[in-house]
């Protein structure tokens, strides 16, 4: 018998230790500075039980705000000698948009306003709730235009990325073909040392190769001074994907009620998400393969790697019914996880593939953060089915991290790999815990 209570304030504990006072870092080891969607799914936890540092966690976050809207992908508040790319490294200074504290010089999911308005559903103090949404409305509107501005190439609404790092999903097999593209300039590669590799072991993380990628790329934006244009321009890397356009629109629809609570124009979010779902439904869904799928804006075509990203659309509402039943039958199969079978939840990438790599970061294990957004996506939907995967996803979180601790991903049979003591792991199984398990604060 699972005792929810306790496993509540085991994943307060973890949520204690990653504190740096300023912001919560997703690890303190592999992962010591503040990661932006980490402090999303973050603030989430915390808008449960601690509002004051819901809301830190993002204000924090947004000292990072470049002053074009960019929200970057990490915020650098102190130096620290366990993680590269370490502050200096991106050498952000040369774009004049770069604010005066150090970040990195890319982005990430944007979940923010989602976590804010979960913020302001949970609040104790309503008052104060409404004060921190106003000061923090301006600098969502301008992260969102920023990606409607900068990362819209093709004005469909599909945003897109210019690094795997972007995706958040590293080294998911969805680039390996991209990768095959990419012609490292060995001259342009400066001599760097990994740090991650001393902290996780070597085979579960991204390898030397895929760093060499990483950090080529990066090199390269710092040629270009982070300027958008001739980023979108250049980087062999262009990718427009299911999971950051999904997180997208449903942060659109919640910045359009925080803007309602609040007496500010809500329309333009309300169109935006409309934009956003119409391409996702019209361009990246495969229909006859039941999933939707990522697109390569170098190489003008579709991906045709299927991971778990490819259900997220129903996170935000964005397959119509039939659509829905459909993927929904795809992700409920000896694929990804089907119900009955001995599996925990969704793998992050398709089992019956010839690459599927069990315990390999985002090569095939188990994540809390993409079961989540699945797991919301289903309750949207009227399908009994539907309701009955997410009640075992629900299950699926809770049982995995009681019984092999808070790690960052989990493999297939379950047990944990990666950092342990994994923040979003922890704040997640909060929101889950509150929902199905009633559980309240005092
Ligand atoms: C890894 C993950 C990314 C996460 C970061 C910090 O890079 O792939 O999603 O934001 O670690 O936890």
């Amino acid at each position: 018998m699972i005792n929810y209570n306790a496993l509540y304030e085991k994943a307060k504990e973890v949520l204690y230790k990653n504190w740096m006072i300023k912001y919560t870092a997703p690890s303190k080891y592999l992962y010591p500075h503040q990661w932006s969607w980490d402090s999303g799914f973050i603030a989430i936890g915390y808008s449960h039980y601690d509002q004051e540092k819901a809301q830190n966690e993002i204000i924090s976050l947004f000292k990072g705000q470049w002053k074009n809207g960019m929200l970057p992908h990490i915020v650098y508040h102190c130096d620290f000698e366990n993680y590269f790319p370490d502050p200096d490294y991106w050498m952000t200074h040369i774009n004049e948009n770069a604010p005066s504290i150090k970040t990195s010089g890319i982005i990430q999911q944007p979940v923010h306003a989602t976590a804010c308005l979960y913020i302001y559903k949970n609040a104790k103090d309503i008052k104060k709730a409404k004060e921190f949404l106003r000061f923090i409305f301006p600098k969502l509107k301008s992260w969102h235009e920023f990606l409607y501005r900068e990362r819209n190439p093709d004005n469909d609404g599909l945003i897109c990325i210019v690094h795997p790092w972007e995706s958040g999903t590293d080294n998911i097999p969805v680039w390996d073909d991209i990768y095959r593209r990419i012609k490292v300039e060995e001259e342009k590669l400066p001599v760097y040392k990994r740090k991650d590799i001393e902290t996780v072991a070597k085979e579960y993380r991204p390898t030397d190769k895929d760093y060499d990628i990483y950090i080529y790329l990066i090199e390269l934006f710092k040629e270009l001074k982070y300027d958008q244009k001739s980023i979108l321009e250049h980087s062999p890397f262009l990718v427009k994907g299911p999971l950051l356009n999904s997180i997208l629109a449903q942060s659109n629809l919640d910045l359009a009620e925080i803007a309602r609570i609040i007496g500010e124009d809500y329309k333009i979010f309300e169109e935006w998400y409309e934009l956003t779902k119409n391409a996702l439904n019209e361009k990246l869904l495969d229909c006859d393969q039941h999933i939707y799928l990522y697109y390569d804006l170098r190489n003008k075509k579709l991906i045709n790697t299927h991971v778990s990203a490819g259900f997220t659309p129903l996170y935000a509402k964005i397959p119509p019914d039939e659509e829905a039943k459909c993927i929904f039958d795809y992700m409920n199969s000896g694929s990804f996880c089907k119900l009955g079978e001995k599996c925990y939840a969704v793998v992050s990438f398709d089992r019956k593939s010839k690459d599927f790599s069990p315990h390999h970061y985002w090569r095939g294990p188990i994540w809390v953060n993409m079961n989540w957004l699945i797991y919301k996506g289903l309750k949207k939907y009227d399908f009994p089915e539907f309701k009955e995967y997410a009640s075992y996803i629900a299950k699926s979180i809770i049982d995995l991290i009681s019984y092999y601790g808070f790690y960052e991903y989990f493999g297939h049979e379950g047990k944990g790999y990666g950092a342990k003591d994994f923040s979003w792991t922890a704040s997640l199984l909060i929101d889950v815990l509150f929902e199905e398990k009633g559980l309240k604060e005092p």
